[in-house]
Protein backbone atom coordinates (compact mmCIF):
# COMPACT_ATOMS: atom_id res chain seq x y z
CA UNK A 1 0.00 0.00 0.00
CA UNK A 2 2.97 2.23 0.81
CA UNK A 3 6.65 1.75 -0.16
CA UNK A 4 9.35 4.13 0.78
CA UNK A 5 12.47 3.31 -1.45
CA UNK A 6 16.02 4.79 -0.14
CA UNK A 7 14.39 8.00 0.43
CA UNK A 8 17.31 10.15 0.88
CA UNK A 9 16.57 14.10 2.57
CA UNK A 10 18.71 16.93 3.03
CA UNK A 11 18.06 20.12 4.38
CA UNK A 12 20.94 21.93 2.52
CA UNK A 13 24.21 20.08 3.88
CA UNK A 14 22.58 18.20 6.51
CA UNK A 15 21.30 14.91 5.96
CA UNK A 16 18.22 14.22 7.92
CA UNK A 17 16.99 10.73 5.79
CA UNK A 18 19.87 8.57 4.32
CA UNK A 19 18.38 5.19 2.26
CA UNK A 20 15.11 5.09 4.38
CA UNK A 21 13.02 2.41 3.59
CA UNK A 22 9.32 1.31 4.81
CA UNK A 23 6.65 -0.41 3.60
CA UNK A 24 3.14 -0.62 5.07
CA UNK A 25 0.57 -3.45 3.32
CA UNK A 26 -2.78 -3.31 3.76
CA UNK A 27 -4.54 -3.86 7.21
CA UNK A 28 -1.05 -3.66 8.83
CA UNK A 29 -0.41 -0.92 11.97
CA UNK A 30 3.15 -0.23 11.05
CA UNK A 31 5.27 1.94 13.76
CA UNK A 32 8.16 4.10 13.08
CA UNK A 33 10.12 4.95 16.41
CA UNK A 34 13.18 6.80 17.79
CA UNK A 35 14.81 9.45 19.34
CA UNK A 36 13.93 13.46 19.25
CA UNK A 37 15.82 14.19 15.55
CA UNK A 38 15.87 11.02 13.98
CA UNK A 39 13.81 12.22 11.22
CA UNK A 40 10.68 10.33 11.28
CA UNK A 41 8.62 13.44 10.74
CA UNK A 42 11.07 14.57 7.63
CA UNK A 43 9.74 10.75 6.11
CA UNK A 44 6.09 12.11 6.83
CA UNK A 45 7.23 15.22 5.32
CA UNK A 46 8.47 13.41 2.07
CA UNK A 47 5.59 11.13 1.90
CA UNK A 48 2.83 13.80 1.67
CA UNK A 49 5.13 16.01 -0.55
CA UNK A 50 6.24 18.48 1.64
CA UNK A 51 9.84 18.62 1.19
CA UNK A 52 11.15 17.29 -2.06
CA UNK A 53 13.67 14.18 -1.26
CA UNK A 54 17.04 14.32 -2.46
CA UNK A 55 16.41 10.74 -4.01
CA UNK A 56 14.45 7.60 -3.12
CA UNK A 57 10.87 6.59 -4.30
CA UNK A 58 7.62 6.92 -2.70
CA UNK A 59 4.17 4.94 -3.95
CA UNK A 60 1.33 4.69 -2.49
CA UNK A 61 -0.98 2.46 -3.89
CA UNK A 62 1.03 1.66 -6.94
CA UNK A 63 1.58 5.39 -7.91
CA UNK A 64 4.53 7.73 -6.68
CA UNK A 65 3.14 10.27 -4.70
CA UNK A 66 6.28 12.42 -5.40
CA UNK A 67 5.39 15.67 -7.77
CA UNK A 68 1.55 15.01 -6.46
CA UNK A 69 -0.97 18.06 -4.75
CA UNK A 70 -1.76 16.80 -1.48
CA UNK A 71 -5.26 17.13 -2.19
CA UNK A 72 -4.76 14.25 -4.64
CA UNK A 73 -2.91 12.41 -1.97
CA UNK A 74 -6.15 12.84 -0.03
CA UNK A 75 -8.57 12.15 -2.86
CA UNK A 76 -6.75 8.88 -2.90
CA UNK A 77 -7.05 7.64 0.18
CA UNK A 78 -3.97 9.42 2.52
CA UNK A 79 -4.93 10.83 5.46
CA UNK A 80 -2.52 12.46 7.46
CA UNK A 81 -2.63 13.19 11.47
CA UNK A 82 0.38 15.86 11.54
CA UNK A 83 2.66 16.67 14.78
CA UNK A 84 0.75 19.17 16.97
CA UNK A 85 -2.74 18.27 15.92
CA UNK A 86 -3.40 21.06 13.33
CA UNK A 87 -7.19 21.67 14.35
CA UNK A 88 -8.95 24.62 13.83
CA UNK A 89 -9.69 26.08 17.58
CA UNK A 90 -12.22 28.47 16.74
CA UNK A 91 -14.55 25.78 15.13
CA UNK A 92 -16.35 23.49 16.45
CA UNK A 93 -15.81 19.60 16.98
CA UNK A 94 -17.92 18.99 14.61
CA UNK A 95 -17.28 21.78 11.99
CA UNK A 96 -13.72 20.31 12.79
CA UNK A 97 -14.89 16.77 11.81
CA UNK A 98 -16.61 18.14 8.39
CA UNK A 99 -13.32 19.22 7.80
CA UNK A 100 -11.90 16.57 7.29
CA UNK A 101 -14.74 15.12 5.03
CA UNK A 102 -14.81 17.97 2.87
CA UNK A 103 -13.63 16.12 0.37
CA UNK A 104 -16.43 13.25 -0.24
CA UNK A 105 -19.20 14.31 -2.47
CA UNK A 106 -21.45 11.58 -0.76
CA UNK A 107 -23.52 12.43 2.14
CA UNK A 108 -24.25 9.48 3.27
CA UNK A 109 -20.99 8.35 3.68
CA UNK A 110 -20.15 11.82 5.25
CA UNK A 111 -22.68 11.39 7.83
CA UNK A 112 -21.85 7.50 8.44
CA UNK A 113 -18.04 8.23 8.66
CA UNK A 114 -18.97 11.33 11.62
CA UNK A 115 -21.13 8.58 13.29
CA UNK A 116 -18.18 5.92 13.49
CA UNK A 117 -16.53 8.76 14.75
CA UNK A 118 -18.52 9.37 17.31
CA UNK A 119 -18.72 5.60 18.25
CA UNK A 120 -15.43 5.60 18.82
CA UNK A 121 -15.26 9.15 21.13
CA UNK A 122 -18.95 9.27 22.59
CA UNK A 123 -17.21 12.25 24.40
CA UNK A 124 -16.88 14.01 20.86
CA UNK A 125 -20.48 13.82 20.94
CA UNK A 126 -21.12 15.29 23.94
CA UNK A 127 -18.98 18.23 22.81
CA UNK A 128 -19.89 18.04 19.24
CA UNK A 129 -20.86 22.27 19.60
CA UNK A 130 -17.97 23.05 22.06
CA UNK A 131 -15.22 24.86 20.28
CA UNK A 132 -11.82 22.63 19.55
CA UNK A 133 -9.42 25.05 21.35
CA UNK A 134 -10.87 24.64 24.21
CA UNK A 135 -10.73 20.38 24.61
CA UNK A 136 -8.87 18.84 26.59
CA UNK A 137 -5.63 18.03 24.81
CA UNK A 138 -6.08 14.61 25.06
CA UNK A 139 -9.98 15.24 23.31
CA UNK A 140 -8.17 17.50 20.90
CA UNK A 141 -5.80 14.68 19.74
CA UNK A 142 -8.80 12.66 19.73
CA UNK A 143 -11.06 15.52 17.25
CA UNK A 144 -7.44 15.18 15.12
CA UNK A 145 -7.75 11.33 14.57
CA UNK A 146 -11.40 11.62 13.66
CA UNK A 147 -10.65 14.87 11.37
CA UNK A 148 -8.22 12.07 9.38
CA UNK A 149 -10.68 9.73 9.58
CA UNK A 150 -13.62 11.66 8.04
CA UNK A 151 -11.79 11.49 4.79
CA UNK A 152 -12.62 7.70 4.35
CA UNK A 153 -8.63 7.01 4.25
CA UNK A 154 -6.97 3.44 3.16
CA UNK A 155 -3.77 4.56 4.81
CA UNK A 156 -3.58 7.04 7.71
CA UNK A 157 -0.53 8.43 9.07
CA UNK A 158 -0.47 9.72 12.81
CA UNK A 159 2.57 11.80 13.86
CA UNK A 160 3.45 11.29 17.24
CA UNK A 161 0.19 11.28 18.78
CA UNK A 162 0.71 10.70 22.21
CA UNK A 163 3.11 13.99 22.05
CA UNK A 164 2.78 16.05 25.17
CA UNK A 165 -0.20 13.98 26.52
CA UNK A 166 -1.41 12.03 30.31
CA UNK A 167 -0.26 8.12 30.51
CA UNK A 168 -4.13 7.22 30.42
CA UNK A 169 -4.56 9.44 27.23
CA UNK A 170 -1.53 7.85 25.47
CA UNK A 171 -3.68 4.55 26.56
CA UNK A 172 -6.86 5.64 25.49
CA UNK A 173 -4.87 6.39 21.77
CA UNK A 174 -3.68 3.16 22.32
CA UNK A 175 -7.20 1.61 22.65
CA UNK A 176 -8.11 3.92 19.43
CA UNK A 177 -5.08 2.33 17.23
CA UNK A 178 -6.74 -1.42 18.39
CA UNK A 179 -10.01 -0.35 17.56
CA UNK A 180 -9.08 1.01 14.08
CA UNK A 181 -7.26 -1.94 13.84
CA UNK A 182 -10.59 -4.50 14.20
CA UNK A 183 -12.12 -1.80 11.73
CA UNK A 184 -8.79 -2.95 9.40
CA UNK A 185 -7.75 0.30 9.07
CA UNK A 186 -4.06 0.74 7.69
CA UNK A 187 -2.08 2.44 10.17
CA UNK A 188 1.65 4.21 9.96
CA UNK A 189 2.05 5.41 13.17
CA UNK A 190 5.41 7.11 14.02
CA UNK A 191 5.93 7.85 17.77
CA UNK A 192 8.80 8.40 20.14
CA UNK A 193 6.42 6.64 22.76
CA UNK A 194 8.26 2.84 21.79
CA UNK A 195 5.74 1.36 24.79
CA UNK A 196 2.39 2.57 22.57
CA UNK A 197 3.94 1.72 19.12
CA UNK A 198 4.78 -2.08 20.72
CA UNK A 199 1.98 -2.58 21.74
CA UNK A 200 -0.16 -2.20 18.77
CA UNK A 201 1.78 -2.80 16.01
CA UNK A 202 2.71 -5.64 13.41
CA UNK A 203 6.01 -4.12 12.79
CA UNK A 204 8.53 -1.90 14.31
CA UNK A 205 10.81 0.36 12.40
CA UNK A 206 13.49 2.06 14.81
CA UNK A 207 15.22 5.42 13.17
CA UNK A 208 17.95 6.90 15.05
CA UNK A 209 20.33 9.04 13.23
CA UNK A 210 18.39 9.33 9.54
CA UNK A 211 18.63 6.06 9.31
CA UNK A 212 16.73 2.95 10.14
CA UNK A 213 18.63 0.91 12.42
CA UNK A 214 16.44 -2.18 13.11
CA UNK A 215 13.50 -3.46 11.24
CA UNK A 216 11.44 -6.37 13.25
CA UNK A 217 7.88 -7.39 14.85
CA UNK A 218 8.24 -5.84 18.98
CA UNK A 219 7.92 -9.02 19.89
CA UNK A 220 11.36 -9.78 18.32
CA UNK A 221 12.02 -6.03 19.61
CA UNK A 222 11.38 -7.29 23.12
CA UNK A 223 14.17 -9.79 22.96
CA UNK A 224 16.73 -7.64 21.81
CA UNK A 225 17.30 -5.35 24.93
CA UNK A 226 20.35 -4.40 22.99
CA UNK A 227 18.93 -2.77 20.44
CA UNK A 228 16.31 -1.18 22.64
CA UNK A 229 19.32 -0.22 24.93
CA UNK A 230 21.13 1.31 21.97
CA UNK A 231 18.81 2.92 20.38
CA UNK A 232 15.57 4.00 22.69
CA UNK A 233 16.79 4.34 25.92
CA UNK A 234 16.68 8.15 26.86
N1 LIG B 1 13.45 22.62 7.72
C1 LIG B 1 14.56 22.13 8.28
N2 LIG B 1 15.75 22.75 8.10
C2 LIG B 1 16.88 22.24 8.66
N3 LIG B 1 16.93 21.14 9.41
C3 LIG B 1 15.78 20.51 9.65
C4 LIG B 1 14.52 20.97 9.11
N4 LIG B 1 13.55 20.13 9.52
C5 LIG B 1 14.16 19.20 10.27
N5 LIG B 1 15.50 19.43 10.35
C6 LIG B 1 16.46 18.59 11.07
O1 LIG B 1 16.38 17.27 10.58
C7 LIG B 1 16.51 16.32 11.64
C8 LIG B 1 15.31 15.39 11.62
O2 LIG B 1 14.14 16.13 11.98
P1 LIG B 1 12.72 15.46 12.09
O3 LIG B 1 11.72 16.52 12.40
O4 LIG B 1 12.49 14.61 10.89
O5 LIG B 1 12.94 14.52 13.35
P2 LIG B 1 11.92 13.63 14.17
O6 LIG B 1 12.47 12.25 14.18
O7 LIG B 1 10.55 13.83 13.67
O8 LIG B 1 12.08 14.24 15.61
P3 LIG B 1 10.95 14.50 16.74
O9 LIG B 1 10.73 13.19 17.41
O10 LIG B 1 11.64 15.49 17.65
O11 LIG B 1 9.72 15.05 16.07
C9 LIG B 1 16.66 17.12 12.91
O12 LIG B 1 18.01 17.20 13.26
C10 LIG B 1 16.12 18.50 12.55
O13 LIG B 1 16.76 19.52 13.29
MG1 LIG C 1 8.80 14.58 14.48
Amino acid sequence: MLEVKDLVIRYGPFLACDRISIEVKPGEIVGVIGPNGAGKSSVVRAITGLVPPASGTVRFMGQSTLDVPVHDLIRRGLSLVPEGRGLFPMMSVEENLLMGGYSLTNKALRKQLMENCYELFPILKERRYQLAGTLSGGQQQMVAVSVGLMGDPKLCIFDEPSLGLAPIVIHQIGETLKKMRDLQLTVLLIEQNAMLASNVADRIYIMSAGRVQFHDTPGNLMQNPEVIEKFLSA
